[in-house]
């Protein structure tokens, strides 16, 4: 290793941070750092304080909104629930909703995602510069947001379903969209080992959720079943989806919506048809724990994917980013 240099400069620490390596940073677009009030397009740059309590205590709560085909999807509902998880962190609030919804508008006019499809994901940090966990009532929320350019998929292929052996978190943390997901990441990662997708289980044999999505089921031939939020986030792309059956399908293949608690082993008998919706994007489910759900993607399923994709290309969640706000 080589000598630890030691700075004292601003402009050597300029110099330093200037010569660094973003090579990797391929789709990175644009930051808005709400310290300074200010969006930054070169990478080098999208820098947060070591004491900012994002970084320091893990002290944020985020939320994303993707661009599909050139329109922000569901901009207002993921703001929405963006506020909710700040409530529930008791983060004090620095900016109005309008303002979020204004700053990541513009960010988006800057990021010109060149084939309309990217995703903002967006922080709302305790902010502060101490070390000590108790924040000082004076300070400010900082709202960070980063615009990056990447493919967003509406319908993935098929995939099979695990329950997951991660624990789940506790309720205030499952509701509320908080920056730690090392237990969402480690679901993840294990059910990608073994090539499908993560369901979180109760002790009690209850599923809450996917690693990072919600789940749905029809069951009994004819009814559309969510467990309920109680350990889970409240998902956006199941949001739409409710809508979406509410409006084309009540009354018709579906007959009713079920957010009951009803325990894995006898979803895996009155299931006919299974999905994992989260990310804006839905993904058919074959077979859960190697139970056989459905031969292939079932007529409920791809009537739903129909109407989802219809509503990510003309709906009144596509928000337009054209009208001037900087
Ligand atoms: C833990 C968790 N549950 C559910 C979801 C699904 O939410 P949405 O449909 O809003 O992407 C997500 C994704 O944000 C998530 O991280």
């Amino acid at each position: 290793m080589e000598p630890i240099k030691v700075l004292t400069n601003d402009l050597d620490v300029v110099n330093m941070y200037a010569s660094a390596d973003s090579s990797m940073l391929g789709g990175y677009k644009a930051f808005y750092n709400g310290r300074f009030n200010t969006i930054i397009v070169n990478p080098k740059w999208a820098l947060v304080s070591f004491f900012d309590k994002i970084v320091i205590r893990g002290y944020a709560v985020f939320d994303t909104v993707n661009m599909i085909n050139g329109k922000l999807f569901a901009l207002k509902e993921h703001i929405e629930r963006f506020y909710r998880s700040i409530n529930y962190a008791k983060i004090p609030l620095t900016y109005t909703p309008e303002q979020v919804e204004n700053i990541l508008i513009n960010l988006a006019r800057v990021a010109k995602f060149s084939k309309g499809q990217g995703h903002l994901r967006y922080f709302m940090s305790r902010g502060g510069s101490e070390l000590i966990p108790i924040s000082n009532p004076a300070t400010k929320a900082v709202f960070y947001a980063v615009a990056f350019e990447m493919p967003v998929t509406v319908v993935a292929p098929q995939a099979p379903a695990f329950t997951s052996s991660i624990p789940l978190k506790p309720k205030l943390l499952a509701i509320t969209k908080t920056s730690n997901y090392l237990l969402n990441c480690m679901a993840a990662d294990e059910s990608s080992k073994k090539g499908g997708q993560a369901i979180f289980e109760t002790d009690d044999g209850y599923p809450t959720e996917s690693s990072i999505a919600g789940v749905g089921f029809i069951i009994d031939g004819d009814t559309y079943h969510v467990p309920p939020y109680e350990q889970a986030l409240d998902s956006v792309t199941a949001l739409v989806i409710f809508d979406l059956i509410k409006k084309h399908m009540l009354g018709k293949e579906i007959t009713k919506i079920s957010r009951e608690n009803i325990k894995s082993s006898e979803l895996k008998k009155r299931a006919s048809e299974m999905l994992i919706v989260g990310a804006d994007k839905v993904i058919p489910v074959l077979s859960w724990d190697g139970v056989k759900i459905s031969e292939g993607v079932g007529p409920i399923t791809k009537k739903i994917i129909e109407l989802y994709k219809e509503a990510t290309i003309n709906s009144h969640y596509c928000v337009s980013i054209d009208k001037p706000n900087l």
